[in-house]
């Protein structure tokens, strides 16, 4: 038997529906457009509009000239992962989270 310390995750998924194409995302990205965003990375702080095309915060803090990492862009790998400090986000897929750090988190 492994302790949680012990084990590492890795998932995988197949490229079908792009999650930031569903209806639901859509309506989410469409109310929250031009919203501004303030985003720290790599201890500089920016303030850049969220860009509904684009869909998502990842594509829009890129689009914005910031070298976010990424690797899947699925929700598997959790490579772009960020830490909300205020506000609401919607988040359409989530494979790579686990409850301790998803958005819903208590703690
Ligand atoms: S890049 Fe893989 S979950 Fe975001």
């Amino acid at each position: 038997m492994f302790s949680q310390r012990e084990l590492a995750l890795e998932r995988f998924t197949s490229a079908t529906k792009n999650p930031a194409q569903t209806p639901s995302a859509l309506n989410a990205a469409s109310a929250a457009a031009s919203r501004l965003m303030s985003i720290q990375f790599d201890g500089c702080k920016s303030t850049i509009p969220f860009n509904a095309t684009l869909g998502n915060i990842l594509d829009s803090v890129r689009a914005a000239g910031l070298p976010a990492p990424y690797a899947c862009k699925a929700g598997v790998c959790a490579t772009c992962r960020a830490k909300l400090l205020s506000g609401q986000v919607t988040m359409n897929q989530n494979y790579g989270l686990t409850p301790r750090n998803s958005p819903r988190a208590t703690s």
